[in-house]
């Protein structure tokens, strides 16, 4: 018997080997040093009514050995269920990995189970199948990761989500039987990335245990958390597989997605910033690192599908002349696109729209001192597209059943390599024939037929070859909005679209949920018109700006349409943007809640350099505001606190700042009491931000800019 452990953040994994059977589970939880523990077999008496041969839990539980848990897997062969035990387990170890060889020769199966340190933050959990045997092996499911959860879980918190209401934060008591969140789109879909977390009953942002799990997975997905009869729940967590997909010829294996694992003992906020962490490692970054996020503007609700040339070159002016650095061509360049109905396959600009190409437009993006970026989704197409009528069968389709379209498109068979080469041609002739440095891949429909795990690997197969014939190129994840932001494909993009609404009061909400998986930095954020398009709401500029700010900015609106005080206000929040985004982006986040529906968020690269984001989309219902308690500054020194102003207001200009606030000079604070006594606020009415910057002692006085 010999103890593993696999120490991460706050957290700690500790397995127990044993002879010819899968590792026990011993913790997984706060951090720990498990010492000399006692072996597990010693803790436990017998139960009534049970199996002779005792079965605590492994990491891969199946019911052969007499485990009536949720089976780390299932499989088939000749369709008959294999019941499964291990004869065979290796372990092996690293300072920071585990890695878990278990065989079951009657059945043929092998199992290859991963646990890896990830970014000093968290886990890194997967698995394979190899069929071992001489017949075909179906597999119907396995876990990336099923877990223990701590013994103090009481809560999860998952999202839920349609198209224009992603993100809806869901939290429920742990159950009394089994809690699951499934998807069957084909797609991640608008629930955002595939995760959940599970806290304890006191837990908050700041405070107590928090276990946060991600797939790192695009298509369907199966999380769920299953009480057990000796009292604890299970967390199960991997890739939905259709009856049949993953059917194993002999010596063939099937890779679960990874999962990414995190323990916070100071609350969501530790979970969050584990898992931002894990991401961000992740991410494959032209050139290595991060660039500035360069200042967009989408042209989709500027002008939809009316791409008159004229219109688009004014409206690239009127991009470059308020500071915008990547002018974005969406949706209506591409030949017969002339609304939703035709064209997506036919990745050729639009004879007439486009007579000379791209090329002119580009450059002269270029020429205005911005980058050109350029809308495309590649795995639809139209039936009438040049590219259906030529190859019809290349549309995911199951013989003598309709062919169900979802906005007048249909689905491509990704599972296909000539589908791919095809939509690679394409691809690599428009980025060869235009400076083009940026792609927004969009995904607008769910999959019927499923596609499956395999159509998700075509994509990104695709999205790997793109990215290395194109390693300049930015690519920016999309699927009608958020119906794709999820870790599956963060090493082949750089951006995700977080909603089409771009409603800056639905977005707050919106926003914070995104950033429970993903960081700022990957958060698409736009100002758009007001009234939103999406939700006929009016908000002023400055409280759309102010939202928008706290992600990846953008505008999406004509600036020559706005209001001569709006247009010079929206130049000078770009002008904010781009000088505060080296605090919004990579580093940390906290996000809390204030009192009388006040909503929070402090980012910055140090502690000592922080904006913080107060948000208060409805009235307040007190007569003066109560201060705000910052917990993540408990034990810190001394703050200077400067409000840099309060954006928004009904009349949707900057209101006065009051009292304290008014003068040039910093106020000062020790940490203990911003986190305790908390920060005086000014009054704030609804649909507005007070900006403040956060700066330890010693952080040089620069007073960074905010619109008047
Ligand atoms: C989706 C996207 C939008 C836009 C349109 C274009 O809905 O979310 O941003 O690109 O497609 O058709």
């Amino acid at each position: 018997m010999t103890m593993r452990a696999l120490h991460a953040g706050q957290g700690s994994l500790v397995l127990e080997t044993a002879d010819r059977r899968a590792p026990l589970w011993r913790h997984c939880g706060a951090r720990v040093d498990p010492g000399a523990l006692v072996p597990l077999a010693a803790t436990r008496t017998a139960a009534s009514f049970s199996l002779d041969r005792d079965c605590p839990l492994s990491t891969a539980p199946v019911p052969g050995e007499g485990w009536f848990g949720p089976p780390v897997m299932a499989a088939r062969r000749e369709g008959l269920a294999l019941p499964l035990a291990w004869t065979g387990a290796q372990v092996h170890t690293t300072d920071d990995t585990i890695r878990i060889v278990l065989s079951d020769t009657q059945a043929g199966v092998e199992l290859e189970q991963r646990f890896a340190i990830e970014a000093g933050a968290g886990w890194r959990i997967g698995a394979t199948v190899t069929n071992t045997g001489t017949t075909p092996l179906s597999l119907d499911a396995l876990a990336s990761a099923l877990l223990p959860l701590p013994a103090q879980a009481a809560r999860v918190i998952s999202w839920r989500g349609r198209h224009n209401a992603e993100l809806v934060e869901c939290e429920e008591a742990l159950p009394q039987q089994i809690w699951q969140r499934e998807t069957r789109r084909g797609i991640s879909g608008h629930g955002g990335a595939p995760g959940v977390y599970v806290t304890d009953t006191a837990a908050g942002w700041d405070t107590g245990h928090t276990l946060a799990l991600q797939l790192c997975w695009s298509g369907d997905t199966r999380i769920a958390i299953e009480r057990d009869d000796e009292g604890y729940h299970l967390l199960w967590a991997g890739a939905k597989l259709q009856p049949g997909e993953a059917t194993l010829a002999p010596g063939e294996s099937w890779a679960t997605p990874d999962a990414l694992l995190a323990i916070g003992t100071h609350g969501r906020n530790s979970a969050m910033a584990a898992q931002h962490a894990m991401v961000r490692a992740m991410l494959r970054w032209p050139g290595g690192t991060m660039a500035p996020r360069k200042v967009h503007l989408n042209s989709w609700e500027a002008c939809y599908f009316d791409h008159d040339a004229a219109r688009i070159a004014a409206l690239a002016r009127a991009a470059a002349d308020i500071g915008v650095e990547r002018f974005v061509l969406d949706d209506g360049w591409f030949a017969g696109r002339h609304d939703d109905s035709a064209g997506l396959g036919d990745w050729t600009p639009d004879p007439v729209k486009y007579p000379h190409g791209l090329q002119p437009l580009a450059e002269a993006v270029g020429a205005l001192g911005m980058e050109f970026g350029l809308w495309v989704e590649p795995e639809m197409v139209n039936p009438d597209s040049a590219l259906y009528r030529a190859h019809p069968d290349w549309a995911l389709h199951v013989d003598g059943y309709p062919m169900l379209t979802a906005r007048g498109q249909l689905v491509l068979d990704m599972r296909r390599e000539d589908v791919r080469d095809y939509l690679f041609a394409a691809l690599d002739a428009v980025l060869r024939a235009a400076p083009i440095g940026y792609l927004k891949w969009d995904h607008n429909r769910d999959l019927v037929p499923a596609g499956g795990a395999a159509q998700v690997r075509g994509t990104y197969a695709l999205l790997a070859r793109l990215r290395a014939a194109h390693p300049a190129v930015e690519i920016e994840s999309c699927a009608g909005g958020g119906g794709r932001s999820d870790a599956g494909m963060v090493p082949y993009v750089h951006r995700f679209w977080t909603s089409d609404t771009i409603d800056a009061v639905s977005r707050v909400a919106m926003q914070r949920g995104f950033l429970a998986f993903l960081p700022p930095e990957l958060m698409g954020s736009h100002v758009g018109a007001s009234p939103a398009h999406a939700t006929g709401r009016s908000q002023s500029l400055a409280f759309r700006a102010a939202v928008a700010s706290t992600g990846h900015f953008g505008v999406e609106l004509d600036p020559a349409a706005l209001a001569v005080e709006d247009h010079a206000a929206l130049a000078q929040w770009i002008g904010f943007a781009r000088s505060v985004r080296d605090r919004a982006h990579g580093g940390a986040v906290w996000l809390g809640e204030g009192p009388d529906g006040l909503v929070w968020q402090a980012q910055g690269r140090s502690e000592h350099d922080l904006l913080l984001w107060v948000i208060r989309a409805t009235p307040p219902q007190d007569r003066r505001p109560r201060p705000l308690l910052l917990p993540f500054l408990a034990g810190e020194g001394a703050r200077d606190v400067r409000l840099l102003g309060i954006a928004g207001g009904l009349a949707g200009r900057v209101p006065p700042v009051p009292g304290v606030w008014a003068g040039a000079e910093p106020a000062r604070f020790t940490g203990d009491w911003l986190a305790h006594a908390g920060l005086p606020l000014p009054p704030l009415r609804a649909e507005t931000v007070a900006l403040f910057h956060l700066a330890g002692p010693g952080v040089p006085a620069r007073l960074l800019p905010f619109p008047s």
